[in-house]
């Protein structure tokens, strides 16, 4: 396909949602066009997922039916919104991906990476990013940050064990997946968050000829 794929993840309260909206003020001065997008959603039929998936009230979600609704998502997601913009040559920065089922389901709920990313090759058909960042915050930081913020979903509603084990995760991946991955310490001011994240992205898209 002819575009970019960039995926930006993270573990809960690394900043994600302002890096990205930062890094569209950046990428607005370009001459290409870039798709923001989002998992769990990011479509029609893939939000639907995303609620329930999210909805406080699913307390009895089995961890494996939880994995199976990600890659769902995921799934819809690349034919209706993802697989169609980097055919027509567009940059697409997608809010999660892949890597947070790795992290969230494939470690911090023990289902295994080795399982997950062989689930998920159903839903991808190998499919994978040319760029993720991974924001990452001290979980204890994070978690205080969110908390702050709004009202929880359900995956955010956990503790504190859970969400060290996501970060453990993303640092295991991290070594994995080195061709693709940059690790951005979150743990600093946002500002210098965004200027990381903005500089990265921007001398990347340069390489690769596409401003
Ligand atoms: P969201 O409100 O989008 O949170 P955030 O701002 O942290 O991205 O909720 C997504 C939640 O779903 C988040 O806690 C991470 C989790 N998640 C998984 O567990 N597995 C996945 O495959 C994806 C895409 C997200």
């Amino acid at each position: 396909m002819k575009g970019l794929f960039i995926t930006i993840e993270g573990n809960d309260g690394s900043g994600k949602s302002t890096v990205i909206a930062s890094l569209k003020e950046q990428l607005a001065k370009l001459n290409v066009e870039v798709v923001y997008t989002r998992e769990p959603g990011g479509s029609y039929v893939a939000e639907k997922i995303r609620e329930v998936i999210l909805d406080n009230d699913n307390i009895a979600m089995d961890d494996r039916t939880e994995a199976l609704l990600y890659a769902a998502s995921r799934r819809q997601h690349l034919k209706e919104t993802v697989y169609p913009a980097l055919e027509l040559g567009k940059i697409v920065v997608c809010d999660r991906f892949i890597d947070s089922s790795l992290a969230y389901q494939g470690v911090a709920r023990g289902l295994g990476i080795d399982n997950i990313y062989e689930m998920n090759q159903f839903a991808t058909e190998g499919f994978m990013p040319d760029l993720t960042l991974y924001l990452l915050v001290d979980p204890q930081v994070g978690i205080d940050r969110k908390s702050n913020q709004k009202e929880l979903d359900r995956l955010e509603h956990e503790k504190l064990e859970f969400h060290t084990k996501v970060y453990n995760g993303y640092l295991e991946l991290a070594e994995r997946f080195k061709n693709r991955v940059v690790i951005i310490d979150a743990n600093c001011s946002v500002e210098e968050e965004c200027s990381s994240v903005n500089k990265i992205v921007l001398d990347y898209i340069k390489e690769r000829g596409l401003e």
